[in-house]
């Protein structure tokens, strides 16, 4: 498949666009048919043929993809090149079983760094930027994803990785980088070490930080925006689909991630019956890559919940900040309960630390939800006032009764990296 440069796409007028997807969908149906034993077996299972898509909605004739399938064809069984072809793998460790692997082409590293220098230029940035890069680098697909979109931009990259928060602040101090690329509660982590180190983290050359790789949410980014004093921006991706940069927050967008369409064509789907959902309706995010030669996903389930929305600057959509993962949604007492929630409420009292943790447990038949974070300048009686106010707050706005528990600064561990909030005692009981 001939894969032309990519940022000619972005200024597409709809039709154009619409008629560009449909002929890169028709080749990747025919490239994943072809040269995929895996596709050849669910196209042929569902009774359907690459020539049955006569318009972009025939999509939703094809069978979806999922993390199930990537498993069972571990290590190389998804990938649509001969192995000579491939010159870059990324895995993800996963929480349960085997890890999934994924696979690019030359071309397929040349389209990412395209996609993520894309990104980086929506974000506001060029050449003259540096850009501190603490995504973890290695199998994770955030480091390196990230480092090749900075060099393709031709700002300079301080391929720093996660960790060693100590280090981040020196280079932060001695390169000056003018953007942060680091997950959203890495970054709180960061800037807790900033202001014990020099009573504000207000004062560095930060202006722009580009955030993803797990939810968060807008009381969040204020936090984050205030006590860094930068423009704190989304990217989403996947490392099935490529990585990061499958979609992007343009600096002046405050409501949604424009989606590479160009690239990747994306659905929205019902969760439980997989019926293709219309456009604003909240819904499961599936996407199908249109230019992917390595290994092609064709409506893959990313479990993400989001809806799609018009695009703004371009022609291609925009999919709203995700609210979460469907894996991570908790079910309690019939309320469904996402962390974005538990964090959003946490925020809002200003004591408190933008850090807690979930954790989820069985009393007889009933799932319940014991919380617990910190606050500044702790003393029992505050904590115990304010871990009500929580409670209050929580069964207030999301509607479920839990447990509180406040502690001093510093007790909970610190993110480096996806922070994990949710603690399923259910499973070790
Ligand atoms: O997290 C790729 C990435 C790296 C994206 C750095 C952005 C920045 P995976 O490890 O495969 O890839 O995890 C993908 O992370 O399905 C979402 O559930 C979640 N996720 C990624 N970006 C966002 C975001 C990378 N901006 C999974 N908001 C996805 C919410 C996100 N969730």
């Amino acid at each position: 498949m001939q894969v032309q440069d990519t940022d000619i796409h972005e200024n597409l007028p709809l039709e154009a666009l619409r008629q560009l997807q449909f002929e890169r969908l028709k080749q990747t149906l025919h490239h994943a048919y072809q040269n995929s034993a895996v596709y050849r077996r669910k196209f042929d299972a569902a009774g359907v043929h690459p020539d049955d898509l006569h318009t972009l909605a025939d999509l939703a004739k094809f069978p979806f993809t999922t993390k199930q399938d990537l498993r069972e064809n571990y290590p190389f069984g998804m990938f649509a090149v001969p192995k000579q072809d491939i010159v870059r793998l990324h895995a993800s460790s996963g929480t349960t079983g085997k890890p999934t692997v994924v696979g690019y082409t030359q071309q397929d590293i040349h389209t990412w760094a395209d996609l993520v220098a894309r990104c980086l230029r929506v974000a506001g940035l060029d050449h003259s930027d540096t850009v501190q890069v603490a995504y973890g680098y290695g199998l994770f697909t955030g480091g390196l994803g990230a480092h090749y979109g900075v060099e393709r931009l031709g700002a300079t990259v301080i391929p720093m990785s996660g960790g060693q928060t100590e280090k981040q602040i020196q280079l932060i101090q001695d390169f000056q980088p003018t953007a942060l690329m680091v997950t959203p509660s890495y970054c709180v982590n960061i800037i807790e070490q900033l202001e014990k180190q020099y009573g504000t983290a207000k004062e560095t050359s930060l202006k722009v930080g580009i955030f993803g790789a797990e939810p968060w949410t807008e009381e969040m980014r204020r936090e984050i925006e205030t006590r860094l004093n930068i423009k704190a921006l989304d990217i989403y991706g996947l490392s099935e689909v490529m990585g990061p940069g499958v979609a992007m927050q343009a600096a002046d967008d405050n409501t949604g991630l424009t989606i590479w369409e160009d690239h990747f064509y994306p659905e929205i789907i019902h969760p439980e019956t997989g019926e293709v959902l219309p456009d604003g309706e909240m819904g499961e995010l599936v996407f199908t890559t249109i230019t992917k030669q390595g290994m092609p996903v064709i409506r893959y389930r990313t479990r993400d919940l989001t809806c799609l929305m018009q695009g703004q600057h371009c022609a291609m959509r925009r999919m709203q900040k995700v609210v979460g993962r469907s894996d991570d949604m908790l079910i309690i007492r019939g309320v469904n309960v996402f962390p974005t929630q538990i964090e959003e409420q946490i925020l809002k009292i200003p004591q408190l630390i933008p850090n807690y943790e979930i954790h989820v447990s069985k009393k007889g038949y009933m799932d319940t939800l014991h919380i617990r974070t910190e606050m500044s300048q702790y003393t029992q009686t505050a904590a115990l006032q304010l871990a009500q106010e929580l409670q209050h707050k929580i069964k207030t706005m999301v509607g479920v009764s839990v447990t509180v528990e406040i502690l001093a600064e510093t007790m909970l561990p610190r993110s480096e990296g996806k922070a994990k909030r949710v603690i399923d005692l259910r499973k070790i009981a």
